[in-house]
């Protein structure tokens, strides 16, 4: 059974009809331009076919009752009386109703049935998902009108104010931007976005280490306070602004560490945006070897690769249907992602899986991924 199969099933065995409104929302893997996003850099991220699901129907009052099946836990909540509470999951649908009310929204109550198969810490953005996908339930239901880019600010807000994670505008503006058959280009300064397509007969492949790391959070922190740092000495107000040139004249008077670090997002910045160029050359070869040096740039100079994913990006490569591979997300842990033929990707993902595991003892998840739209209404009953 299907995640959407399952959350109609599950709600209408509870409420004893069909759902009206029924949420997708997906998680998302980023092709390249790593942290970057907080340096109001380039990324080029895209949807994935792994999502959250919100069956739903409004209330009369301004109650909000969800049940997780993945959680196995329900959550109740009133509109007038948001409070925090743990770190569970319920915080981010209580996040998103106390961003959307502080921007003036008048909102509306519902209930429903969640449940989602983005693997949760694995660095394809499951918060992001929920965070979006909560929106546009709430968005359904209250009846103001969907603005994509809009709603991730919101979405980034509750991360950075509700939650308390400093993350970019990354995985909320690919979560709500997302577009089927493209990757996006996003510009996060402007937040303007540019459709990409892969290159004909390639599939990008999602390679799950299996690994998870906990001490992400303040490792995290400290490459955006080096960023700044960075920043702050070219007297500019992000990396951004910061030209290769100008990165090397001063390699010698900044501080080795900062150095590398900048020199990471700067060179990463110029990946991102050839990256796009090849992508509408439709040139495989060209991306991949854009993938690969952003790898080594995380690995080298930003320092937030790991043991797990340095040997699945190898053992990737070794593949000759590979055209390149490199960790993506926040690092440490999580996942790496290939451009692979696609014919070829699913004997790609089994010859991987079994060298990651004989490397490793790890059981590693491999997901071939389309590129999907993003967070979206798929069925709405009129009357409802
Ligand atoms: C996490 C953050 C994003 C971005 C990436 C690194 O996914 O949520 O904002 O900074 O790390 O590129």
């Amino acid at each position: 059974m299907t995640t959407r199969q399952h959350v109609i099933q599950q709600f209408s065995q509870q409420f004893d009809t069909h759902p009206p409104i029924i949420v997708r929302s997906p998680g998302r893997v980023n092709l390249i331009g790593e942290h970057t996003d907080y340096n109001d850099g380039f990324v080029l991220p895209m949807a994935i076919n792994r999502a959250t699901w919100i069956a739903l129907r409004p209330r009369e009052d301004d109650r909000v009752i969800v049940h997780s099946l993945d959680f196995e836990e329900t959550l109740a909540f009133s509109l007038s009386d948001i409070r925090h509470e743990d770190a569970g999951w319920g915080e981010y649908l209580k996040g998103v109703a106390w961003a959307l009310q502080e921007a003036g929204h008048s909102l509306r109550g519902w209930e429903g049935v969640l449940a989602g198969d983005v693997p949760i810490g694995a660095g394809l953005s499951s918060s992001a998902a929920l965070e979006l996908a909560t929106a546009r339930a709430f968005a359904a239901v209250s009846g103001f009108a969907w603005d994509a880019t809009t709603m991730a600010k919101l979405g980034q807000r509750v991360e950075n104010r509700w939650i308390g994670v400093q993350t970019g505008i990354m995985d909320q503006m690919i979560v709500a931007n997302g577009h089927e058959g493209y990757a996006v280009l996003i510009d996060c300064r402007s937040l303007e976005t540019k459709l990409a397509p892969l290159p004909a007969h390639t599939a990008a492949v999602i390679l799950d280490t299996a690994t998870r790391r906990g001490l992400v959070d303040s490792a995290y922190n400290e490459r955006r306070a080096q960023c700044e740092a960075a920043a702050q000495y070219f007297g500019v107000a992000a990396l951004r602004d910061v030209s290769p040139a100008q990165l090397e004249a001063a390699s010698t008077e900044l501080d080795a560490l900062i150095y590398r670090r900048a020199r990471h997002v700067v060179s990463e910045n110029q990946r991102t945006l050839d990256a796009l160029d090849a992508m509408h050359a439709g040139d495989a070869q060209r991306l991949g070897q854009l993938m690969n040096a952003s790898h080594e740039s995380l690995r080298d100079d930003y320092e937030v690769s790991s043991e797990a994913l340095n040997t699945m990006v190898d053992v990737a490569r070794a593949e000759s249907v590979c055209y390149g591979a490199r960790m993506t997300g926040a690092g440490f842990g999580g996942c790496a992602v290939a451009l692979v033929e696609a014919a070829s990707a699913g004997e790609f993902a089994e010859r991987v899986s079994k060298r990651y595991q004989a490397a490793t003892g790890l059981a590693p998840n491999i997901y071939v991924s389309t590129a999907t739209n993003g967070a979206e209404i798929v069925a709405q009953q009129s009357g409802s």
